[in-house]
This record gives structure tokens, C-alpha cells and sequence, in this order.
């Protein structure tokens, strides 16, 4: 048991006297700093908000001269002195046949490469008839990986100024790696994504840092600029080429070869499954006008407009959220693909 005597009582109110006063000193001390002080707090504020208010500025600035202005203003890469050149991979259809398509509207001879000899034959003619510019066809099959011997000689003696490494493969459907359908599916992603941009690179790279003159246009995903689940082999190797070509783009600053790294969304194509252009989905013609209009002007870029606001909100999207839209997407691929199978 505690008890408290007369003297205990004193010195308790003693001590919480002395308590209470140094509080109420240093309460009121605090008010004074912080009345002194508002001022720089205010300072602070507004700089904050005007920093903000020109970030913001700069950006919807950047956005409109990159994606309507750089054309008119001439701020794009004139692609002719690369070379007399551009070689375009998986180019019979798509993305890569629309970028194969601009570059001979601009005056440049074509290196068609893609798997199909038909198709490449008959786009060959097609390009000639249309744009009157030289084409040179190569079919091979980007999966295997002992193929750039041949196209090497093949290259050998072209004057090459421009390079679209687009040939890629993605998955039938967003689906968890374990469970992916093909027992071959990496070789061959891994082939087709990376393997075929870092060894096209090494063919004409070295010419063009040489003459002092060339584009290599990288084309990536919008699933390799952030993890991207379900898709996790696509996601990592479209991160490959964007790191790839960002990476180049430093080392050869300064050095008159321009590497641009292209992460579109989606483009209406068979890959992408989409079949009507939308605003957000682009017709690869429409995409491709687009995106040649950046070179030059921006390192990495979306390619599109409507990219470019896409990837500001989904940058924004916690991975979790990503992940449930592609669970949805697979849910109803295997929906259609088990109607299919009992429909055949
Ligand atoms: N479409 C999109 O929404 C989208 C979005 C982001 C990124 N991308 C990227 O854009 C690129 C092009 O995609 P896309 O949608 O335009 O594709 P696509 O329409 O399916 O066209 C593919 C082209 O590549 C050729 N090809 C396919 N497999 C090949 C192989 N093993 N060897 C040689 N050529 C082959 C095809 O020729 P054959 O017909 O003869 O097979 C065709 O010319 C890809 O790298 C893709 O990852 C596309």
C-alpha cells in the first residue's frame, strides 16, 4: 500500500507546477516559431505547387509537340540519311508490314525478311508497284537461332539506314507460365524477342557507327515497361528490349546512329486479336504514321497518342489490379477456346 504524506503532496505539486510551466513555455515558444516561420512554410507550398504546375505544363507541352507537332515542325529524324536502305523483320503483316510500307512511302529501298516466301513475294511486288522503290525478300524463321550467317551475307553489300526490329510472339493467352500449352515456347519466345534484335543489331550496327548515320527502331510492349502477370515471358523479354535499346541509345549518343525503343498497347493485328481500330486500339498504318514521327525526337516512347494517356493512368495501376484484368482476359479466352473445341 502507498500513501502519501503532507510533504510527498508538496513536492508532487512542486514538481508538476515545474512540469506544466516549462510545457506551457515551450508551447508557447513552438507558436512563436511557427508564427515566425509561417511565412517559409507558405514559401515552400508555393513552390511546390508551381513545380507541380509546371511539371504538368511541360508535359501535356512534350505530349502534343511529340505526338502532332513533331511531323509539322520537322522536329522528326529524316530516315533517308541512314542509307538508301531499311531492313523491317516479321514484315508480311501488322505492325511490321505497316512500318515496311512508310519506309518505302519515303523513298527507301526494302529488305523484306519475314517467315512466309508468299506473302514475301507478293509484298514485294505490291511495295514496288506502289511506292517505286527497290525491295530484296529473306525468308527465315526467327525462332531458330542459326539463321544470321545467311542474312549477314545477304546484307552484306546494302547501304542500310534503317533497322525495325519487329518480329515477335506473345502468348495465345494470358495464362500462368507453369500451365503455358507449348513445350517449346520459350526457345522460341526467346528467339523470336530478344535474340533476333540483339543479332540484327550486331549485323548493321557497326556500318552505320562507321558512316555516322542510322536508326535502329526496337519494337517492345507496353507489357515490357512494367511486370506484367500472366504474360510473364513476354513482359520479361519486351524488358530485355527496352533495356537493350535504352542502353545502346547512351552508348552511341553523340555517335549519329539514333536507337529508339517502341512500347506500344494494342494495335489491331492477329497477335493482338484485335480486328477493328478503335482510338485506343490504332490500325498499324495509323499506329505506325504515329510512331515514325517520334524518331528523333523521343528515345522511348509508346509510338501513339493514345498510348502515351494510356500509360499515364496505367502507371498509376497497382500490379494486383493488372493481374485481375488479366485473369479476367484469361477466364474468357478459355470460355471461347472450350465453346471452340465443342462447336469442332
Ligand atoms: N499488336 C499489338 O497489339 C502489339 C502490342 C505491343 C507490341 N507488339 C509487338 O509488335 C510486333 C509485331 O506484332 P504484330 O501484332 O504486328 O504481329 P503480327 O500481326 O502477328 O505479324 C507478325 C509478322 O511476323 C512474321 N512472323 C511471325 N513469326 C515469324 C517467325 N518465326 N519468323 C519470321 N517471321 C515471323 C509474320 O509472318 P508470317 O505471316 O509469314 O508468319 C508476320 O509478318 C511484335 O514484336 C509484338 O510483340 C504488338
Amino acid at each position: 500500500m502507498i500513501s502519501i504524506s503532507g510533504s510527498h503532496v508538496l513536492l508532487l505539486d512542486w514538481v508538476t507546477g515545474r512540469y506544466v510551466n516549462r510545457s506551457l513555455k515551450r508551447a508557447i515558444m513552438f507558436k512563436e516559431y511557427l508564427g515566425n516561420s509561417s511565412d517559409v512554410f507558405s514559401l515552400i507550398g508555393a513552390i511546390a505547387t508551381g513545380a507541380f504546375a509546371f511539371k504538368v505544363t511541360l508535359g501535356f507541352v512534350r505530349f502534343f509537340t511529340v505526338h502532332f507537332l513533331s511531323g509539322a515542325l520537322g522536329l522528326s529524324a529524316n530516315l533517308r540519311k541512314g542509307g538508301a536502305w531499311a531492313v523491317v523483320t516479321g514484315c508480311t503483316d501488322g505492325i511490321g508490314k505497316a512500318y515496311a510500307e512508310q519506309l518505302a512511302a519515303r523513298g527507301l529501298n526494302i529488305v523484306l525478311i519475314s517467315r512466309t516466301l508468299s506473302k514475301l513475294e507478293e509484298m514485294a511486288k505490291q511495295v514496288e508497284e506502289k511506292f517505286k522503290v527497290s525491295t530484296q525478300i529473306i525468308a527465315t524463321d526467327f525462332a531458330r537461332s542459326d539463321i544470321y550467317d545467311e542474312i549477314e551475307s545477304k546484307l552484306a553489300t546494302l547501304d542500310i539506314g534503317v533497322l525495325v526490329n519487329n518480329v515477335g510472339t506473345s502468348y495465345d493467352h494470358p495464362e500462368f507460365f507453369a500451365e503455358v500449352d507449348s513445350p517449346d515456347f520459350v526457345r522460341r519466345m526467346i528467339n523470336m524477342n530478344c535474340i533476333s534484335v540483339a543479332k540484327m543489331t550486331r549485323i548493321v550496327l557497326p556500318k552505320m557507327v562507321q558512316k555516322k548515320a542510322g536508326f535502329i527502331i526496337n519494337i517492345g510492349s507496353s507489357a515490357g515497361a512494367r511486370p506484367t502477370p500472366l504474360l510473364g515471358l513476354y513482359s520479361g523479354t519486351k524488358a530485355f528490349v527496352d533495356y537493350f535499346s535504352q542502353s545502346l541509345q547512351s552508348e552511341y549518343s553523340g555517335s549519329g546512329v539514333v536507337i529508339q525503343s517502341v512500347r506500344p498497347y494494342f494495335v489491331v493485328s492477329k497477335l493482338s486479336k484485335f480486328r477493328k481500330p478503335s482510338v485506343f486500339v490504332p490500325s498499324p498504318t495509323t499506329f505506325v504514321k504515329n510512331a515514325l514521327n517520334t524518331i528523333g525526337v523521343q528515345a522511348v516512347t509508346t509510338g501513339y497518342w493514345a498510348h502515351s494517356i494510356q500509360d499515364m493512368y496505367i502507371s498509376l495501376i497497382p500490379i494486383v489490379f493488372g493481374k485481375s484484368f488479366l485473369m479476367q482476359a484469361r477466364k474468357r479466352a478459355l470460355k471461347k477456346k472450350a465453346a471452340n473445341n465443342k462447336s469442332e
